[in-house]
């Protein structure tokens, strides 16, 4: 089959590649019918997320079932289903509790520390090595293991791009609002304005926020929040300015909720790039420093942002002054899909406006490079295998 197979930075390819296989009793072989290209593909894409050997790119993917293994209840050859990105045993400690992020099962490298280049939680499809070492669903074929925990039937009256986005980034938005306890009427200020922060801003809408700010220095991408989900905008550029805009907006206090939709990878100035060599850093703490300043005293803060490793000027102090509730991780789509797929279903939301891109999956190594880039107005490639 053909599948994006990443060889190291900056190199992903459309390769042959042999046919997934049925592995274990739970597992199903999925046909893919839809996949896209997420943020967090890019820090493995830029090196900031190791890979040493070959491996299928991939979490964001649905499909038609093909195979089923022996022991797999809830499926049959031919069901059409979208897969949560996170590998959930549903058996361990922390699936019971509903933390499917932190299955102790799928990943051979779990670990209770965690947060270490060694050491991670929970699997994810297509993601390294650390991650499981699951190839992933920018392919023709993919295995899924824990086949009835994970894929949710979708109806056939909803097209492909009207439900992809369940698999990840709709969930993730919404976790971001979720878990920062929104009341109603709050105002919400998310930083990144690229898929994962556009699909936050139409979360916080749905959960009855009063007033929903979009952060970015890209214009284009503004431009798109303000069109799509009808958002103030601010350009971040001038970081300080940015932050005096929000406080403006909400009587000098901040904002109750940021979000932080940016990550490790947030714009660095050249300075900033030799303080990284210097101080053993990868990327930058930028984005979640502004969410500290710009969210008012006693406000939540949720990191959807993928950061891989400590970093030292980390705002410790400001956040204990200002008493700032902080929650970050991976999102645990499980919990959320089943309500969030009733939101679709029943028309209160609509996902597949951020799409800019439809590419076949020969075209991967492409598709990679204008998204990393943020050119073309790229925001959202959908891949088809
Ligand atoms: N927690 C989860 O479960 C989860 C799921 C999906 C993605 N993610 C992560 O979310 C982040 C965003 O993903 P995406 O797909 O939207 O990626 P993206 O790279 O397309 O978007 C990031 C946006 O942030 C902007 N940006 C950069 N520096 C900024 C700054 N200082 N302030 C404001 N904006 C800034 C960029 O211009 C870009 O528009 C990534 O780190 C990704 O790994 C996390
Ligand atoms: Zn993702
Ligand atoms: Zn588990």
């Amino acid at each position: 089959m053909k599948a994006a197979v990443f060889h190291h930075p900056k190199k992903i390819t459309a390769d042959t590649v042999p046919d997934p296989t049925i592995m274990d009793q739970q597992d199903i072989i999925l046909k893919v019918t839809s996949t896209a290209i997420c943020g967090s593909d890019l820090h493995i894409y830029n090196g900031f997320i190791p890979q040493k050997r070959p491996f299928v790119m991939g979490h964001e993917f649905m499909g038609i079932v093909e195979e089923v293994g022996a022991g797999v209840k809830n499926l049959k050859r031919g069901d059409r289903v979208v897969v949560p990105f996170p590998i959930s045993c549903g058996q361990c400690w922390f699936c019971e509790h509903h933390e499917p992020g932190h299955c102790m099962n799928s990943n051979d490298n779990y670990g209770p520390e965690g947060g270490l280049l060694e050491e991670k939680g929970g699997a994810l499809f297509g993601y390294t090595d650390l991650y499981g070492g699951y190839n992933g669903g920018q392919a023709e074929y993919v295995r899924v293991p824990y086949a009835d925990e994970g894929p949710r039937k979708i109806s056939d009256a909803l097209s492909d791009e009207q439900v992809l986005f369940l698999t990840d980034i709709f969930p993730t938005g919404y976790t971001g609002v979720v878990k920062a306890g929104i009341q109603p009427g709050d105002t919400v200020a998310i930083f990144g304005s690229g898929p994962v922060g556009l699909m936050a801003q139409k979360c916080a809408w749905l959960m009855g926020a009063g007033r929903v700010i979009a952060l970015d220095y890209l214009d284009y991408r503004l431009d798109m929040a303000r069109r799509v989900n009808n958002v103030d905008t601010i350009n971040v550029t001038d970081e300080k300015e940015a932050i005096e805009k929000v406080r403006s907006m909400t009587g000098g206090r901040g904002a109750d909720i940021c979000i932080d939709a940016v990550g490790m990878e947030a714009k660095r100035s050249v300075l900033e790039k030799a303080a990284n060599i210097i101080q053993g850093e990868m990327g930058s703490i930028n984005a979640l420093k502004m969410c500290c300043s710009a969210v008012r005293r006693g406000g939540k803060i949720s990191v959807l942002g993928v950061y891989g490793m400590p970093y030292d000027n980390f705002p410790i102090g400001q956040l204990f002054d200002k008493g700032i509730q902080m929650w970050g991780g991976q999102a645990p789509v499980h919990n959320y899909i089943d309500d969030l797929i009733k939101h679709v279903e029943e028309g209160r939301i609509r996902l597949d406006d951020i799409i800019t891109h439809r590419m076949p999956l020969s075209e991967v190594d492409k598709a990679y490079d204008i998204f990393n880039k943020k050119e073309d107005g790229c925001v959202k490639v959908i891949l088809k295998p």
